[in-house]
């Protein structure tokens, strides 16, 4: 590896802006793909969330399921299939026929266009478990040589605790979020022991509480998936920091972040109950 292009955030220095895309903009254009990141900059996000997983051939792809069906036209897993047989499948008429053509991205594609559009990230690593500490490898290997200079240090997060170890081990200097559906009781132990720098946790498990208590100890609290104004509003209330939405506009107007552009559906295109249903 050569010299890494990404210099570890200064204590205090980790800012996020109150709402991060999800998926992209899960609910506007289809997920984790150009498209979907092209779309949460029009609808004004600073920042996106998207999710990798690792090829046959060792490659990372903006995917989350762990097989193709839900979200291309191709059958199989995403961890048995070489890039060359994952790019040949549409990412997007499935959401919606207007987006038909749409590839699977890769992340060194999708960080040039985060270059391009200003937009910082997080970057989600799934894998299965036997896959874990290649993926968190190749991920930062691949941030520390090609992410963009002018953006902000991207933030890697996972459930896989052993992912998040493979990229501290190799590029300490990526800042990384432990993420948890309910926020265990062992999450500062689990926080100090993977070195992350923020807690990204299910916000219907969240109560003020627990938000209050993590505050105390510093690290910011970002929650996911907030589809609904007042209910970010009042996360934001209790402490939290950010919000993953796949409606980033909804919410941004509510917050009078705008400005919202006049091309922005006033609802989801793939409605949250639909979305929620495939998932
Ligand atoms: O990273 C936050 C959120 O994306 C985690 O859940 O299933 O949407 O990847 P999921
Ligand atoms: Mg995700």
């Amino acid at each position: 590896m050569g010299a890494s292009r990404i210099t570890a955030p200064a204590p205090g220095q980790l800012a996020f802006p109150p709402v991060i895309g999800h998926r992209g903009a899960g609910g506007c254009a289809p997920e984790n793909t150009l498209a979907g990141l092209r779309r949460a900059a029009a609808l004004g996000c600073r920042w996106v969330e998207f999710d990798v997983r690792l090829t046959a051939d060792g490659e990372l792809v903006l995917l989350h399921d762990e097989r193709l069906e839900r979200t291309t036209d191709g059958r199989g897993k995403v961890h048995a299939l070489p890039l060359s047989a994952i790019r040949r499948h549409d990412a997007g008429a499935w959401f919606d026929a207007r987006f038909a053509g749409e590839p699977v991205p890769t992340l060194a594609e999708a960080m040039a266009l985060l270059g391009e559009l200003g937009l910082g990230a997080n970057i989600e690593l799934k894998a299965e478990r036997r896959h874990a500490v290649g993926t968190g490898a190749a991920a930062a290997d691949l941030l520390s040589g090609l992410w963009p200079a002018q953006l902000p240090p991207p933030l890697v997060s996972s459930f896989v605790a052993p992912a998040l170890a493979a990229a501290r081990d190799r590029a300490p200097q990526i800042a990384r979020g432990l993420l948890v559906r309910g926020v265990p009781g062992s999450w500062r132990r689990r926080a100090e022991t993977l070195g992350c720098s923020t807690i990204n946790a299910d916000h219907r498990l969240l109560r003020p509480a627990v938000v209050a208590e993590i505050r105390r100890a510093e690290y910011p609290v970002l929650a996911y998936t907030v589809n609904d104004a007042p209910r970010a509003c009042e996360l934001f209330s209790w402490g939290v920091s950010a919000v993953f939405s796949d409606v980033p506009h909804m919410i941004l107007a509510a917050i009078a972040e705008g400005p919202v552009p006049p091309e922005a559906p006033a609802a989801p295109l793939l409605s949250t109950a639909r979305r929620e249903a495939r998932l």
